[in-house]
C-alpha cells in the first residue's frame, strides 16, 4: 500500500497543492525485489514494498517514480505493512510539525522491526536529505536513508541493506529530473494526475528549507513531459498537473532556441481539448502577462491559479526574501481577474513570521478580503534549520500570538472561501466527475475548472466523464449540485 499523509493545514504550497487534510490515499503499485544475498530475506519474486508518502504533491510523484524504479526490479507492492519486506517512508521538512509526524510514524515501526522475518525501514525525501547521517545515528532502525535526487541508487543501497550494512545517498545533482522514468500511478480515481516539470528551487524564500533538501532549479526535457501527459490521456485520465516548485522559471534550451513555461503549457494543452490542464505553484514576482493570455486562449486550461502571498505587508515580504510587494501583488491579481475572468484564486499564507507586527498581520487580513481567496493553505510560521531566517533573523512572535493570528486568518478565510461558494449558487459548471461521494453512493463527486469540489446526482455518469452540474447550495468546503 502507498498511503499519502497531508502535512498541511488545510490542503499545496509553493510546491502545488497538497492532499487535502486527513486524507489518505491508498494505492496498488508493483514493486521491489533485489537479488536476496543472504538466506534470511525473501527470495527475490516475494519481496514487497509499502510506501508511505508525507508532505506536497512533488512528493507523490517522487514516490511513483520510486515505485517504478524498484518495479524494475521486481518488487511488488503491499497494501499490508505486516507483508513488507521493505518499508518506505516518503518525508517532508516543509514544517517542524511534519518531521516529528514521521519521527512519531518511525516509533510505530519499531513493533516490525521486532518479528522474525527481516524487514528493512528506509527514509526517502526531505527529511533524509535535511538529516543525513543523523537520522541513521538518531533512528536506530532506520537502515536506509536516500535524497531526492538519489532515487535511482535505491537498488544498489538496497543491495547495501541486504549484507547487513547500512545506506545512504543524499547527493544533490544539478541534473536529475527522473526524465526518462515512466511513474507507477497510485492514484485512486485513475482520472486526474500529475507530472512533475522540474525539480529544486533558487528562490530561497528566508523560511523555506526547500532549496536546501531539493537542491538547484532544473527544468525537466519537454519531450518527455509531452509524452507523459499523452500517455495519460490515452489511458483515460481527463486531468494533470504539471507540478514544479516554481513552474514560472520552466525553461528549457535546445539548440538555440528557449522554451519557456507558457510555450510548454500550450503543448501540453493541444494534447487534447478534453485533457484538463492545472499547474502549480507560481511564484508572484514571475507571474506574467503572457502566461494569462495563453490561459485565457485555452479553455482546457483551468480557470485556477494559485498564487501564494505569504504575508500582506511589504515589509514582511521583504523579511521573507519574496521579491514582491504588497503593490505588485495585487496588481498581478487585477491582472489575472482582467485576463482571465471567472479564475479563481487561492494562495499560502504564514502567521507570524520574525519580526511580524499587529499592524503588518493587520495588513494580510486586509489583502485577504481585497483578494477574496476562494481557498488558502494557512501556516504558523516554523523555523527551518539553515535557512537565512534561522540564522539572520529571530523567530520572536510568541508561540499564543502566532496562533491567534493564524486563528484570525483562518476564521476569515472561512468566510471568504463560503461567500465564493454561495456566488456559485444557481449557477451551471462543466464538471470532470472524479468518483463516488463518501458520504452516499448515489452521490458523485467532481470539481469546475476552477478546482471547486461538486457533489452530484449519479444518474448514469462515471469517473472521466465530463458533465454539466447546476449548483443549488453549497457549503465552505463543497458544492452541491444537481
Ligand atoms: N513555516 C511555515 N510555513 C512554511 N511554508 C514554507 N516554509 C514554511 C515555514 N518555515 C509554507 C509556505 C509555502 C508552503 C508550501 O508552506 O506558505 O508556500
Ligand atoms: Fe514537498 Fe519537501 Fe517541501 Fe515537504 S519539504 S513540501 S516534501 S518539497
Amino acid at each position: 500500500m502507498i498511503k499519502f499523509v497531508n502535512n498541511y493545514l488545510v490542503p499545496t504550497a509553493s510546491i502545488g497543492p497538497p492532499l487535502l487534510p486527513g486524507k489518505y490515499k491508498s494505492v496498488n503499485c508493483s514493486i521491489l525485489s533485489v537479488n536476496g544475498l543472504f538466506s534470511t530475506f525473501a527470495p527475490m519474486s516475494t519481496r514487497k514494498l509499502y510506501i508511505e508518502t508525507y508532505g506536497c504533491q512533488m512528493n507523490v510523484v517522487d514516490s511513483e517514480v520510486v515505485a517504478a524504479i524498484l518495479q524494475q526490479h521486481q518488487y511488488q507492492l503491499t497494501e499490508d505493512i505486516d507483508e513488507a519486506d521493505l518499508v518506505l517512508v516518503n518525508t517532508c521538512s516543509i514544517r517542524d510539525n511534519a518531521e516529528q509526524r514521521v519521527r512519531a510514524r518511525l516509533r510505530d515501526f519499531r513493533k516490525i522491526k521486532k518479528q522474525e522475518r527481516p524487514v528493512s525501514i528506509g527514509v526517502i525525501g526531505c527529511m533524509a536529505e535535511r538529516l543525513k547521517e543523523k537520522l541513521l545515528e538518531e533512528e536506530s532502525i532506520v537502515d536506509l536513508v536516500v535524497g531526492p535526487d538519489a532515487y535511482r541508487d535505491l537498488p544498489a543501497l538496497l543491495q547495501e541493506v541486504e549484507s547487513g550494512q547500512k545506506g545512504i545517498n543524499t547527493i544533490l545533482s544539478l541534473k536529475e529530473t527522473y526524465g526518462d522514468i515512466r511513474p507507477v500511478r497510485m492514484d485512486r480515481n485513475h482520472v486526474t494526475s500529475f507530472v512533475s516539470i522540474m525539480r529544486g528551487c533558487n528562490n530561497f524564500c528566508a523560511y523555506c528549507v526547500v532549496p536546501g533538501t531539493r537542491g538547484r532549479e532544473r527544468s525537466r526535457d519537454p519531450e518527455t513531459i509531452v509524452r507523459e501527459a499523452t500517455d495519460l490521456f490515452s489511458k483515460g485520465y481527463r486531468e494533470v498537473t504539471l507540478l514544479g516548485q516554481n513552474v514560472n522559471s520552466y525553461r528549457w534550451k535546445e539548440g538555440g532556441s528557449l522554451l519557456k513555461f507558457e510555450k510548454l503549457l500550450e503543448r501540453v494543452a493541444d494534447i487534447d481539448p478534453a485533457f484538463r490542464v492545472r499547474f502549480a505553484t507560481s511564484h508572484p514576482k514571475d507571474m506574467s502577462d503572457q502566461l494569462l493570455k495563453v490561459i485565457a486562449q485555452y479553455p482546457n486550461l483551468c480557470r485556477s491559479i494559485h498564487l501564494p502571498v505569504q504575508s500582506g505587508s511589504t515589509t514582511v515580504l521583504e523579511r521573507m526574501k519574496r521579491r514582491y510587494t504588497r503593490e505588485h501583488y495585487m496588481e498581478r491579481i487585477t491582472a489575472i481577474r482582467k485576463q482571465v475572468p471567472g479564475a479563481s484564486i487561492s494562495t499560502d499564507i504564514i502567521a507570524g513570521f520574525c519580526g511580524e507586527t499587529e499592524e503588518e498581520h493587520q495588513q494580510t487580513l486586509s489583502l485577504m478580503e481585497w483578494a477574496e481567496y476562494d481557498f488558502a493553505y494557512m501556516f504558523k510560521y516554523s523555523e527551518r534549520p539553515e535557512t537565512h531566517a534561522a540564522e539572520k533573523l529571530e523567530d520572536d512572535v510568541p508561540e499564543a500570538i502566532k496562533r491567534r493570528r493564524l486563528h484570525e486568518i483562518i476564521e476569515l478565510q472561512s468566510r471568504l472561501s463560503l461567500k465564493s461558494k454561495q456566488q456559485d449558487v444557481g449557477q451551471t459548471f462543466e464538471v470532470l466527475v472524479e468518483g463516488t461521494s463518501k458520504k452516499s453512493e448515489e452521490q458523485l463527486y467532481g470539481r469546475t475548472s476552477q478546482n471547486k469540489v461538486v457533489v452530484f446526482p449519479k444518474n448514469k455518469l462515471k469517473p472521466g466523464d465530463y458533465t454539466e452540474v447546476t449548483i443549488s447550495a453549497c457549503t465552505s468546503a463543497t458544492l452541491i449540485g444537481s
